[in-house]
């Protein structure tokens, strides 16, 4: 059978402003609640903050040759909403809209298509001071920073993203602490996601004031499974799909909240006024679907949130960060999407893997066989549900360079480039040359033997 992908299919990768840009006061920024988190004593494995990451501030010339090189056809990245407004309303620093202005312009240049995500995490901190998420005021101040984003940016940027992984936002950074803000609070999680998708909603409505391309949400969506088919398992996986996926999913594209939630949250769970459902269900031109792994779980009273846990597969593989690599659950979550929510065209726009790479020899070579490899079988996943229909009409891979992976810091590697932290020095991986046949090929290369090196 045929691997190849539909003629346009949008090859490319993906980053994160405070994951690999560093210089966080230069050039007039303001801090952001990363700066904040990161130098709080005990936040980042091995002390670790983003002060310099990939320095990519100073070598995106050099990143953005490299990307060329590679074949990469886009570039998913973020934009540092403190480096544009340090004090996240009102007064707009110019030389941020300047470092991003050149940074698009140097990708227009080397062919690479700009996908702008508006916010992956690094809320402002003068925000924070204000409640940040918390405050339903925040839809106004994302709405107002994105005007000037679009304002600047929009006809060189012609696919833009509101928000990454809301999912993530609420549940690391307001009920379990693990993300910046680092609160812990479960009264607190659903406000936080309710006005993060109120400020998704208001930036679309903004987009359409003046926007003359496409903008949609990034989800990060992880399939679960019942390790049986107990009533009690099913409803477990059920409650926990309503807690990371449909949480989302529901309200910005059903208009609604999923119906466990209420049961998940308990007295936790606020009444929310039906017109901001309004604001958040949004038509949008796309959805942004970011996919690492799966979860098989089972009943567990003893949690008290989901009352679910997840069970670890015997004989699965698992990352570095502990994640089953299940490639069939893509195609899943992909036919699942399109039963649920309709024929939306969709974007891949995370997907990778954190194994432990040997460090990077000196005759320039890294091989990194299991990242390959869980390429290899992810973009097959992918392509069987565009065979199946599904309108998928590109992939970003996670990520184009080894980065910091937020709190777990730098010792965690995605990248398709090496990157090493003392010198700087990029060195393609297998896997980014092996990335570099399946574009070439439009991913016919997938059929033939998996031995690339
Ligand atoms: C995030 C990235 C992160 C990746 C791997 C996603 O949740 O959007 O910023 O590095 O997953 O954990």
């Amino acid at each position: 059978m045929s691997r190849r992908f539909p003629k346009g299919f949008l090859w490319g990768c993906a980053t994160a402003a405070y994951q690999i840009e560093g210089a966080p006061a230069a050039d007039g920024k303001g801090p952001s609640i990363w700066d904040r988190y990161a130098h709080t004593p005990g936040m980042m494995a091995n002390g670790d903050t983003g002060d310099i990451a990939c320095d990519h501030y100073h070598r995106f010339r050099e990143d953005i040759a490299l990307m060329q090189q590679l074949g990469m056809r886009a570039y998913r990245f973020s934009l540092s909403w403190a480096r544009i407004l340090p004090e996240g309303t009102g007064r707009i620093n110019a030389a941020g809209l300047q470092f991003y202005s050149d940074l698009i312009d140097e990708l227009l240049a080397h062919g690479i298509e700009p996908m702008v995500t508006l916010f992956h995490w690094d809320l402002p901190a003068a925000l924070d001071d204000q409640g940040g998420w918390l405050n339903r005021g925040s839809a106004d101040w994302f709405a107002d920073y994105a005007r000037v984003a679009f304002g600047a940016f929009d006809g060189r940027v012609k696919k833009w993203i509101t928000i990454n992984e809301p999912w993530v936002v609420s549940d690391g950074g307001y009920l379990r602490g693990t993300i910046a803000p680092g609160h812990r609070n479960r009264f607190e999680a659903p406000i936080a996601s309710h006005n993060l998708m109120r400020a998704h909603g208001a930036a679309v409505k903004a987009y359409r004031e003046t926007g003359r391309h496409e903008i949609g949400l990034a989800v990060n969506i992880e399939p679960k499974y019942a390790t049986s088919a107990t009533p009690e398992d099913m409803a477990a996986a059920h409650r926990a799909s309503a807690y990371m996926n449909e949480q989302y999913l529901d309200p910005a594209l059903l208009g609604r909240y999923p119906l466990p939630l209420r049961e998940i949250f308990g007295p936790a769970w606020p009444d929310w006024p039906e017109a901001d459902f309004d604001l958040i269900r949004q038509p949008l031109d796309f959805l942004g679907i970011n996919y690492y792994t799966r979860a098989v779980v089972r009943h567990d009273a003893a949690d008290d949130l989901l009352r679910a846990m997840p069970v670890r597969q015997p004989g699965a593989l698992y990352t570095e960060t502990n994640w089953e690599v299940f490639p069939q659950g893509l195609t899943d979550t992909l036919l699942w999407i399109r039963q649920r929510y309709g024929d939306i065209p969709l974007y891949i726009t995370e997907n990778g893997a954190a194994f432990p790479d040997p460090p990077a020899a000196t005759h320039g070579q890294v091989h990194d066989p299991q990242r390959v490899d869980y390429l290899r079988t992810h973009l097959l996943a992918l392509h069987e549900a565009i065979a199946k229909g599904v309108d998928v009409r590109g992939y970003m891979a996670w990520s184009f360079m080894d980065n910091l992976e937020w709190s777990l810091g730098y010792a965690k590697r995605f990248g398709l480039v090496h990157v090493n932290f003392e010198t700087q020095a990029r060195t393609p991986k297998d896997s980014a040359r092996f990335y570099s046949q399946v574009i070439a090929s439009h991913g016919e290369c997938l059929g033939e033997s998996p031995d690339t090196t």
